[in-house]
């Protein structure tokens, strides 16, 4: 089977394709490779899938309309999609809204032309975020509560792009799946991400900013329980019986572990103390986020099976590899 992978520089896209290349599948992969974060580590990955057997790279970008046809070709054959690309970031999106409008809606939307038009197309998988539960109180996150409340215009365009996909999915009968993805970590993570920064303060001696005062909770998910979850939506297309053949589902690891928690055994993994400098609540932020995973559980038979005090140690280990320490 043949899968596109949008987004494949990036830390989920590579760990997904890897898995698809794992078992044999053919990937072609998408991504613009913007600089957002380290371009460096984004080639790293990417050369490790270059020399993997099964692998197409096609450096486009999915927000440029004018690439539009020379995208259709790249991907012409595949008949599912994972649709990874991109812009992350809920406090870059206080700073740089446009970023969004390019990479999140425009590009989602191309998504859905080329898979609309693809000849024998079958299910595309696509990215949501917890950050759509916004101003949510009720915890655990379910699918079936409001989301009408996004606190971050990231969390925004989010929302459009499931409403986008159920859209879709009405009009036209193409199956597809979104993934509301709960704080993400692990080998290969972004640099622009909470761990990563700290780790990296730790290392180099400088203190760690830690928001709320340090009162905030997450649902951090381990990256292969994570792909675990895509490859089985991937392999389950969604059926007609029921209306629209689109279904949402949280992906987390369903323990919403404080933060000083984390920064604990990240300290621990590296041996050394992290110098804390506690700050108020940064705006677009949520306190706590915790994903019920019922329904993902029940249809797809997703279990996380990787708590924080195992999967940090893994980052760590990789972290250090990559960035030469020890
Ligand atoms: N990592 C998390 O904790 C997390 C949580 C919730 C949701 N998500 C979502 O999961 C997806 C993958 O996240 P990630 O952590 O791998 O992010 P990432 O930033 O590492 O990867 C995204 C990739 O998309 C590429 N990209 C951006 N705009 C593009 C465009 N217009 N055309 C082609 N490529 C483009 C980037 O170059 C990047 O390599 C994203 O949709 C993100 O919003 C991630």
């Amino acid at each position: 089977m043949k899968t596109l992978v949008t987004g494949v520089a990036g830390f989920i896209g590579f760990h997904t394709a890897n898995r698809l290349l794992d078992r044999g599948g053919e990937v072609v992969g998408i991504d613009c490779v913007n600089d957002y974060y380290s371009v460096e580590l984004k080639n790293a990955r990417l050369e490790k899938l270059k020399a993997r057997e099964g692998f197409r790279f096609y450096k486009l970008d999915l927000s440029d309309r004018q690439a539009y046809d020379e995208t259709r070709d790249a991907i012409a054959g595949i008949s599912r999609a994972i649709h990874l690309a991109a812009q992350a970031g809920v406090r870059h999106s206080i700073e740089h809204p446009f970023d969004y409008v390019g990479a999140n809606l425009v590009a989602h939307m191309t998504t859905l032309e080329l898979c609309r038009h693809q000849p024998g197309f079958e299910h595309l998988v696509y990215a949501s975020s917890s950050s759509v539960y916004g101003g949510n109180k009720k915890l655990p996150f379910s699918v079936d509560h409001r989301t009408d409340s996004p606190v971050s215009l990231y969390a925004a365009t989010k929302l459009a792009n499931e409403h986008m996909s159920y859209s879709y999915a009405h009009l036209y009968g193409m199956p597809q799946t979104g993934l509301r993805f709960f704080t993400v970590y692990g080998p290969w993570g972004r640099p622009d991400m909470a761990l990563y920064i700290f780790a990296d303060a730790i290392m180099n001696g400088r203190s760690i900013e830690v928001f709320n005062h340090g009162d905030m909770k997450r649902d951090f998910t381990f990256v292969d329980d994570i792909v675990t979850g895509v490859v089985a939506a991937h392999d389950n297309p969604p059926t007609t019986s029921d209306g629209a053949p689109h279904r949402v589902y949280n992906i987390g690891n369903h323990r919403s572990e404080p933060l000083m928690r984390l920064i604990e055994i990240l300290e621990n993994a590296l041996g050394r103390k992290a110098e804390v400098h506690m700050k108020p609540m940064q705006l677009g932020d949520v306190k706590e986020s915790f994903a019920d995973i019922d329904a993902i559980r029940n249809d797809l038979g997703f279990e996380p099976t990787t708590p924080i005090d195992v999967g940090v140690p893994k980052f760590v280990e990789w972290f250090k590899a990559y960035n030469g320490y020890d």
